[in-house]
């Protein structure tokens, strides 16, 4: 049996299964394919869910939200604990259908399951800190304090790249703060999502946790879109490119709905002349091709200071000349297909820019012999900041190495004159440089590392960008705000009537 067949066979998978309400599965006739990207050939079909099932999910998940919302958080962070331990246990099957559905190597399909498993845990512990603030009243004999409560039912539209990792920062935090949660995932892995639930299911039954309180709905855009526009979906997480955000954003404003915004990111990792360079280029080639490219933290831009630009470009070559690009099953391969056709298109339209726009490809950019065609040499192309299409995000392993010479400031605002804002790196020693970069006047990012790469991050920080990469924060630190209505109390435990302002009014 292959290997597809038998992670088929260990999740139960079968066609036609559309969506979900956490105990039974939705069916559908009308399919969508998916297809493993590392030899084009089909996994099998999922059933997309029509716009009434969908509305009348959301009915339901509202209905559920009532009971769910008073269940005690620390029950709710019992759940998810007991999930993250259902993850544990099938960690190697999923990581493998990951691998499969996406394409990126095996270590980081284990790897994605491992950030599902940490946000449990992260989330089982912080279902017992959901914590607000008590300050001093002006009053006397008053308490002035702040409380935090579920919003109702939030919608999580994912990507491709990270089928099951992004899902479960949201789903996570949502559900310990009291949330029904709908998941739309990408149309392109919505395999993986129907295993995750496969996962879910069992946990869900033996707590008897209500139908309709964790959902999942398999559809395109047409079902992403009522998603967003129905009223009874308070809070929108979206992870994609900045046009789908774009879109997400300006539908969602128009009903006061919140966002959660999680878009193309245009990072770069600076080299300053102070950096330790064979170290630091282990980071750039993970943060430029892990993934082949396909993260929202993947290094696209390298800044390098002009006193070491040959060296960094000399070793660069050696490195890439020898990178184990193949089938991702295969542990050896670090670098596996990219997802589909138009993604190879993408790549080969960028290499095309680059050239006609002033780049110079140093190497790669070019098909593979002996691989199917969804498989690339990743491209190292000497560019300019300014160019047009090193402004914007390719989807791909492509780095632009870009001079800069002076001081960090100079590299800074190369770093910083682009419409992203996701990611960001200084590899250095100085620790001037070091402060400078995380200052005020530094990186503009939400994500600034020093001598730590741009892609990579643990789930414990807050996660998110600036700019045109989006808004608000996911995964750790007090991300779990963004999930739930904050609350400001007064409450007069005396019998003498007192405003605020000191205003007097004796009637
Ligand atoms: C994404 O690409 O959408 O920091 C998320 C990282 C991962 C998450 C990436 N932990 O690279």
């Amino acid at each position: 049996m292959s290997i597809k067949d038998a992670l088929l066979n260990h999740f139960n998978i079968s066609e036609q299964i559309s969506g979900s309400n956490g105990s039974s599965f939705y069916q559908g006739s009308k399919t969508i394919s998916s297809f493993s990207p590392i030899e084009n050939d089909l996994i099998t079909n999922a059933a997309v869910i029509s716009g009434d099932q969908l509305s009348e999910i959301l009915e339901e998940s509202s209905k559920a939200f009532l009971i769910w919302r008073n269940m005690p958080a620390p029950q709710r962070g019992e759940i998810i604990r007991q999930y993250g331990n259902a993850l544990r246990n099938h960690k190697q099957q999923l990581g493998e259908l990951v691998t499969i559905e996406c394409g990126k190597s095996i270590q980081e399909g284990l790897g994605e399951v491992q950030e599902m498993i940490d946000i449990c845990d992260f989330a089982a512990g912080l279902s017992r800190q959901l914590s607000g603030s008590v300050f001093p009243s002006e009053r006397p004999n008053h308490k002035l304090q702040e409380q935090y409560h579920p919003l109702g039912v939030v919608g999580i539209i994912s990507a491709f790249n990270f089928p099951v990792a992004v899902w479960s920062w949201n789903v996570a935090l949502a559900a310990i703060c009291g949330n029904c949660t709908v998941w739309k995932p990408s149309e392109k892995t919505p395999i993986t999502a129907i295993a995750c639930f496969k996962i879910l299911q069992m946990v869900l039954k033996t707590n008897d946790v209500p139908d309709y309180v964790f959902n999942l709905v398999i559809g395109g855009k047409d079902i992403g879109r009522q998603l967003v526009e129905d009223k009874r979906v308070t809070l929108i997480s979206a992870t994609g490119s900045t046009e789908m955000g774009r879109k997400v954003n300006e539908l969602a404003a128009k009903r006061f709905a919140k966002t959660l915004l999680e878009l193309g990111g245009n990072n770069a990792l600076i080299l300053s002349e102070y950096a330790d360079v064979d170290y630091a280029l282990k980071s750039v080639v993970f943060g430029a091709v892990g993934t082949c490219g396909q993260r929202c933290t993947s290094t696209r831009r390298l800044i390098v200071h002009e006193a070491i630009i040959e060296e960094v470009k000399r070793k660069l070559i050696d490195i890439y000349s020898t990178l184990k690009i193949g089938n991702p099953l295969n542990e050896e391969n670090l670098v596996g297909p990219l997802i589909d056709e138009d993604a190879v298109a993408n790549f080969f339209n960028a290499i095309n820019e680059a050239n006609k726009q002033g780049g110079e490809v140093l190497f790669g950019g070019t098909s593979i012999e002996n691989l199917p065609k969804n498989y690339v040499l990743p491209a190292l192309i000497l560019a300019h900041n300014e160019m047009d299409i090193v402004q914007c995000e390719t989807f791909g392993p492509i780095l632009y190495i870009i001079p800069y010479n002076g001081n960090v400031n100079n590299a800074i605002s190369i770093q910083n004159n682009v419409p992203q804002g996701l990611s960001s790196s200084l590899f250095t020693e100085n620790m001037q440089e070091a402060e400078v970069y995380l200052s005020a006047s530094g990186s503009d990012c939400g994500i600034a590392n020093v001598n730590s790469g741009t892609s990579g991050a643990e789930i414990g920080g807050a996660f998110g960008g600036e700019k045109e990469s989006g808004s608000g924060r996911e995964s750790g630190s007090d991300a779990w705000k963004y999930y739930m209505r904050r609350q400001t109390n007064t409450i007069n435990y005396g019998k003498g009537f007192a405003l605020s302002q000191g205003i007097k009014f004796n009637n």
